[in-house]
């Protein structure tokens, strides 16, 4: 899995021409947690590649990140998102929301900016043209969106497309114990449009790291923990790398504050399951592809 340095390989970020580890990390709780064991979270995370960090104007989470990437921007590649409350619905207003996060965050452009769920009733072309406009005025380098269905996923990368600013993500809950994407048409849209599928909430918010802990128990938690143990390695682990596994555009971003958490969850990355675990796991957690 190495490349011959201690850096890991990396996967494309949609047609954005930028690569991340396959494996990013969560900061929605840096802005409440230790500020000392959330900088060495993030050292430890950047020190292994470049690494997803994501965080969002809503997570008060941008100034802690703001602080750790002024110790050291190493190779993170940072994501933010805009939240379209109803009131924040133009261009003018996405646009004034990155510039705050991008003061919270000591930086002059973000490497992926996202809208962080789909407003319903306002007209796509909307968030669209906003998106379009963070990548024209070189405050933002690629653009995604979150919590999209395949639909409307498909049609904002129609208007972002003509306006030459390719979706570079979605970002949906996705673990083996909520594989809707599957089934729900997203991971088929992100395969077919080459947009890279960001797995949030990718543990089951912790549930999936506990042997006698994860939703569904039974059956898959008696599983996860065989495999973890014929690899030597955490359940964790193995949830992990089986949504590495699954396809090529999945990158998950588990969230952590401790760095034991980061470092056992890059481990991830230095083996993979055999076939027969990745079809043994895919059958045992099948329940929940629903
Ligand atoms: N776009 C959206 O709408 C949306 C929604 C939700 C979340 N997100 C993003 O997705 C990220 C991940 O989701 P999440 O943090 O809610 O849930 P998660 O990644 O499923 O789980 C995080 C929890 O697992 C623990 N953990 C992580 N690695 C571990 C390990 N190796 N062993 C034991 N415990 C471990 C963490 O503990 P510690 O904190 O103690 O290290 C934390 O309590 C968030 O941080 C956020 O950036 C996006």
């Amino acid at each position: 899995m190495r490349n011959g340095s201690s850096t890991f390989e990396t996967r494309p970020l949609g047609r954005t021409g930028l690569r991340v580890l396959p494996l990013g990390v969560g900061t929605n709780k840096w802005g409440r947690a230790d500020p000392a064991a959330v900088l060495e979270t993030y050292r430890t995370v950047v020190g292994a590649g470049p690494c997803l960090v994501d965080t969002a104007e809503v997570y008060g989470s941008e100034r802690a990140v703001g602080r750790c990437l002024s110790t050291d921007r190493g190779r993170a590649v940072v994501a933010s998102k805009f939240a379209p409350f109803p009131g924040r619905t133009s261009p003018r207003r996405l646009m004034k929301a990155l510039d705050a996060s991008l003061a919270r965050l000591g930086l002059e452009t973000i490497d992926l900016y996202y809208l962080h769920f789909p407003l319903p009733l306002i007209d796509l072309r909307v968030f669209a043209d906003g998106l379009a406009e963070a990548v024209k005025s070189g405050k933002a380098r690629a653009v995604g969106v979150c919590n999209f269905n395949a639909e409307r996923m498909r049609r904002i990368a129609d208007h972002l497309a003509k306006s030459g600013a390719p979706l570079a993500a979605n970002q949906v809950n996705y673990s083996l114990s909520r594989r809707t994407p599957e089934t729900n048409g997203v991971l088929d849209a992100c395969r077919e449009l080459d947009v890279a599928l960001v797995a949030y909430t990718p543990l089951a918010s912790g549930r999936l790291t506990r042997p006698g802990d994860a939703k569904g128990s039974g059956a898959l938690k008696a599983l996860l923990a065989d495999v973890a143990g014929a690899h030597g390695a955490s359940i964790s682990q193995v949830a992990l790398n089986w949504l590495m596994a699954r396809d090529a555009h999945v990158i998950p971003i588990p969230g952590a504050t401790k760095p034991r958490h980061a470092e056992d969850n890059l481990a991830a990355l230095a083996w993979r399951l055999s076939e027969a675990e990745f079809d043994a796991i895919d059958q045992a957690s099948a329940p929940w592809k629903r």
